[in-house]
């Protein structure tokens, strides 16, 4: 018997999300500015990205629609840098590659030029409150599907079973719909043994061999909310990733 070596699993992760420890940092013109949420949102080139404004998840109580009925107003800025008070702009959105929807900013594909912080700000004449995310876009790997910084690590042992989730993928999957997700090995599609189970946004390996070990992608396709031919064109791009590798 040969004790169970520990695989380490590399995950593709588009969002890191940690614990919501934020300070307020201050007031610039009557402004509540909770600085950089810690929500980071990293996608690849060419993959679609939905950036939401974090007041609605963690600092206010009222969502879009609510905020929407009592009359204030949502407005976007963002920052070419990634250091919070570099010089902010207001965004123009074409609509078409980049579209304001509701509390988020769709960008339909991302695109290098997109890196920087993104600022949202809802007001009215007398209340005002801004907070910052930041957007972050690599490209792939030369003759790989994934960048390597931004896979996910975990740990999986031989013989023993193992569950690898598509990461952060809610965003991105119709109400009351199961997510489309295809697995990949070595960014190449694989007929997997019937002992490895898909399950929703899981892939279950039963018994984990020596052979699983390796980098592992998930494509999610979803469509857009709105259903142009053109946004449609841009939305059934693949999504999410995820890798898996022993050292
Ligand atoms: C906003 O909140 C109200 C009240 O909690 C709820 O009825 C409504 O469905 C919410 N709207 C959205 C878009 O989530
Ligand atoms: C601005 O919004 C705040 C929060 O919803 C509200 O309490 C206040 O009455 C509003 N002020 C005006 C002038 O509408
Ligand atoms: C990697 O990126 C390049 C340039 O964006 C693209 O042409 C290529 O298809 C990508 N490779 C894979 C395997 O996805
Ligand atoms: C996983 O990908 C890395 C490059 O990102 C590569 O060096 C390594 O050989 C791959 N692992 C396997 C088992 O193919």
């Amino acid at each position: 018997m040969r004790p169970p070596i520990p695989l380490l699993i590399l995950l593709y992760v588009t969002l890191s999300r940690s614990m919501k420890t934020v300070s307020k940092r201050g007031s610039v013109d009557g402004c509540t500015d909770w600085s950089v949420d810690y929500l980071k949102y990293r996608v690849l080139k060419g993959e679609p990205v939905r950036l939401k404004c974090a007041l609605f998840y963690g600092y206010i109580r009222a969502n879009y629609s609510q905020a929407q009925s009592v009359g204030l107003s949502l407005m976007w800025y963002r920052s070419s840098g990634l250091g919070h008070g570099d010089f902010e702009e207001p965004i123009s959105f074409d609509g078409v590659r980049m579209s304001k929807e509701e509390d988020a900013i769709w960008f339909r594909p991302a695109d290098l030029q997109d890196v920087g912080l993104y600022s949202c700000v809802l007001r009215n004449s007398s209340y005002c409150m801004k907070v910052s995310m930041s957007l972050y876009v690599a490209e792939n790997d030369t003759d790989l599907c994934y960048n390597s910084v931004m896979r996910h690590t975990e740990k999986a042992e031989l013989s023993k079973s193992k569950d690898i989730t598509c990461p952060d993928i809610e965003d991105y999957i119709e109400p009351g719909k199961d997510p489309d997700i295809t697995w990949f090995k070595e960014c190449r599609p694989k007929q997997w043994r019937a002992s490895v189970l898909q399950r929703r946004d899981t892939l279950s390996i039963r018994e984990v061999k020596e052979d699983d070990i390796g980098n592992y992608t998930c494509e999610v396709t979803f469509r857009g909310l709105r259903r142009t031919p053109d946004h449609r064109a841009h939305c059934h791009r693949p999504h999410r990733r995820a890798g898996m590798v022993m050292l």
